[in-house]
């Protein structure tokens, strides 16, 4: 299956009571396995949306979302929660990160939740470290580390059950174009090393600019 991610048609009608917003028309697009791309357009576009049904947060209104060839709406509630843990990791522009937790055990989360024994997990968390070179900040609580090093421990923990897609909404939108050039070099290094297919939401056209396809949006709809 040469498309690792395949939509057809999908439509989302977002309904609060009698107000409906169309945040996707139609969309159609195929992403091969191991693609660098990137998703630009502007704010209220569809962006957020599109990578939320990719990543099975979210659900078309109409159409097919296929992930390596299944329809994702045929799937169990126990085949998606694994789908998410295993196959796709996501990365937000707030990081996300629990601050009672230290960087290492921000990291552990997910694989404790796939249930992986505590002496392979806590070697994992170390091998992730060192991947997003914060191999000496791992006992750092998330306000003792910048932003571009939040950033770096939410790469490590979305990638912690080595996901076959990774998902980035707007990962550089709160942090410095030198930091933030860093960040998708680092993201293209796992892109050609482990085959990982990556999908960057950004406003920034550096970032953009590094990526191998962009896929512009507007209005709910692909314009290029
Ligand atoms: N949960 C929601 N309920 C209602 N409308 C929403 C919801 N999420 C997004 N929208 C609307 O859908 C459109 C697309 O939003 P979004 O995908 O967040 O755009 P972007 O990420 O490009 O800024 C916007 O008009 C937004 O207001
Ligand atoms: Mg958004």
């Amino acid at each position: 299956m040469d498309n690792v991610i395949q939509l057809d048609n999908v439509t989302k009608i977002y309904k609060s009571g009698d107000i409906e917003v169309t945040a996707l028309r139609n969309v159609n697009l195929r992403i091969k396995r191991g693609g660098f791309v990137a998703i630009q357009g502007p704010s209220g576009s569809g962006k957020t949306t599109l990578l939320n049904i990719i990543g099975c947060i979210d659900t078309a209104t109409r159409g097919k979302v296929l992930l390596d060839g299944q329809d994702v709406s045929k799937l169990k509630d126990r085949e998606l929660t694994s789908l998410r843990l295993h196959k796709l990791g996501f990365i937000f522009q707030q990081f996300y990160l629990i601050p009672t937790l230290n960087a290492a055990e921000n990291v552990e989360l997910p694989l404790k939740e796939a249930k992986m024994g505590k002496r392979p997990r806590t070697d994992r968390v170390m091998e992730l470290m060192e991947i997003v070179q914060l191999g000496d900040r791992y006992k750092h609580y998330p306000n003792q580390l910048s932003g571009g090093e939040q950033q770096r421990v939410a790469i490590a923990r979305a990638l912690a059950n080595e996901p076959d897609i990774l998902l980035a909404d707007e990962p550089t939108g709160e942090i410095d174009s030198a930091t933030s050039t860093r960040i998708i070099k680092l993201m293209r290094n796992l892109n050609t090393s482990q085959n990982l297919t990556v999908i960057i939401v950004t406003h920034d056209p550096t970032v953009a600019q590094m990526t191998d396809r962009v896929i512009s949006i507007r209005d709910g709809r692909i314009a290029r």
